[in-house]
């Protein structure tokens, strides 16, 4: 049977990623790589996770099982979190949590729970997106669509196309709405925005479904909720995909949540029960490590302080990062081509570099990134930003 299966192309980046293991030069740079790096270029395990880790390797008494639902403790914590402390739907007991390994999990689960209960939904989804955003519907057999996003012309948010789409969608169709840090682009509206899009959702009756993979990144912990509490108090329903693996650093351990807003009580448990058979017929119980560090922090009067202080120095390391890269560039004359730079949110940004200037960049000076021009932010640190600069300069005036 095996040899007529058809062998697929590996994903982009991880071509990306073997190129730049194989490159010589010694001065190369990875932007293509989609995890925080601090300044000596590593993914490193936050202070409050290894405190909370020792806590649970001395107070772990079991590997059971932990149900389909997950962990309630996380789910406790986590909630509050997400939807803030005084959240209206908390209060009236018609939100409801399902660990997930990983926001990708959450996802795949809030996929396979529209195909099973409104197949003749659509999902729309920004263009351009997370690219596993698309594999995740597709392979749950969910159909989707696109919505302007960028202008790809001037590298700037197109707001005024992405609320002329969303009028055009039927009713009843899936938003898919990045909460903050949109990835790819770093572009993210404003409240005013916000607002208008929340009104387009309200008339067409559309739900959205919020990826929030990176709170803490944006502004804060709280301001990058925002909009997911805006969308919360004024829709109905709302569903939101939480992923721990960049603000808690647990990118391997698997953390995630999908959240359902309902009407009411009675709507949540519906749902729920729905969650519960698409958890089991896939994975049956979420893996337990990542959840119970996250209880542990934000349950502790001593890790959950810490964890907010690294989680800020991680958002300002990268908001220092962006401004030094438009200051870097000022004296190729570059600062205003780049300004976007600074303006953007979260670690990934649509630089406006062309594809043949990222070729150029991969193939004379090891810099890497994916073709559309999105660096990662974290990717580059201050001993090797003006080599950075120099190579972009280089290749902009070539061009
Ligand atoms: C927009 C977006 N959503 C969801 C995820 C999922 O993250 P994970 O499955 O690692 O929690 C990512 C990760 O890069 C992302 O960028």
């Amino acid at each position: 049977m095996f040899a007529q299966v058809e062998r697929l192309p590996a994903d982009p980046i991880l071509g990306l990623i073997e190129a730049f293991n194989r490159d010589t030069n010694p001065n190369k740079i990875d932007l293509g790589v989609g995890v925080y790096k601090d300044a000596q270029g590593n993914t490193p395990i936050m202070r409050a996770v290894k405190e909370a880790e020792s806590l649970l390797l001395a107070q772990e008494t079991t590997k059971s099982y932990i149900g389909s639902h997950g962990d309630p403790l996380f789910a406790q914590h986590l909630l509050p979190l997400v939807l803030g402390a005084d959240s209206p739907a908390l209060q009236e007991n018609r939100a409801s949590l399902t660990q997930a390994p990983g926001g990708t999990g959450a996802l795949r689960l809030a996929a396979d729970f529209i195909k099973r209960t409104a197949d003749n939904k659509k999902v729309w989804i920004s263009n351009p997106t997370w690219p596993n955003h698309y594999a995740i519907f597709k392979a749950a057999g969910v159909e989707y669509a696109s919505y302007g996003y960028v202008d790809t012309q001037s590298n700037e948010l197109d707001f005024p196309a992405m609320l002329a789409d969303l009028q055009q969608i039927p009713e009843g169709d899936v938003v898919l709405l990045h909460a903050c840090c949109h990835n790819p682009t770093g572009f993210d509206l404003n409240q005013e925005q916000w607002q208008q899009v929340v009104q387009v959702l309200q008339e067409r009756q559309l739900l959205p479904l919020v990826d929030f993979a990176y709170q803490g990144f944006g502004e804060g912990l709280e301001e990058d909720a925002w909009a997911v509490r805006l969308l919360a108090k004024q829709l109905p329903e709302v569903m939101i995909t939480a992923s721990c693996s960049k603000n808690f650093g647990l990118y391997r351990e698997r953390t995630g949540a999908f959240i359902a807003l309902a009407r009411n009580q009675e709507d949540m448990e519906k749902v729920r029960s729905q969650l519960a058979v698409v958890a089991r017929s896939n994975y049956s119980n979420p893996p337990a490590h990542g959840s119970s560090i996250v209880a542990t922090i934000l349950g502790s009067q001593e890790l959950k302080p810490l964890w907010e202080e690294e989680v800020t120095e991680m958002r300002q390391r990268i908001n220092t990062l962006r401004n030094d890269f438009v200051q870097a560039l000022q004296p190729y004359g570059l600062a205003d081509k780049f300004a976007c730079v600074a303006q953007q949110q979260g670690m990934f940004s649509y630089s406006g570099l062309k594809p043949e200037e990222v070729a150029q960049l991969q193939k004379e000076f090891g810099i890497y990134m994916v073709s559309t021009g999105r660096m990662n932010i974290a990717g580059y640190n201050q001993q090797n930003l003006g080599y950075l600069c120099e190579a972009i300069a280089s290749v902009c005036k070539a061009s």
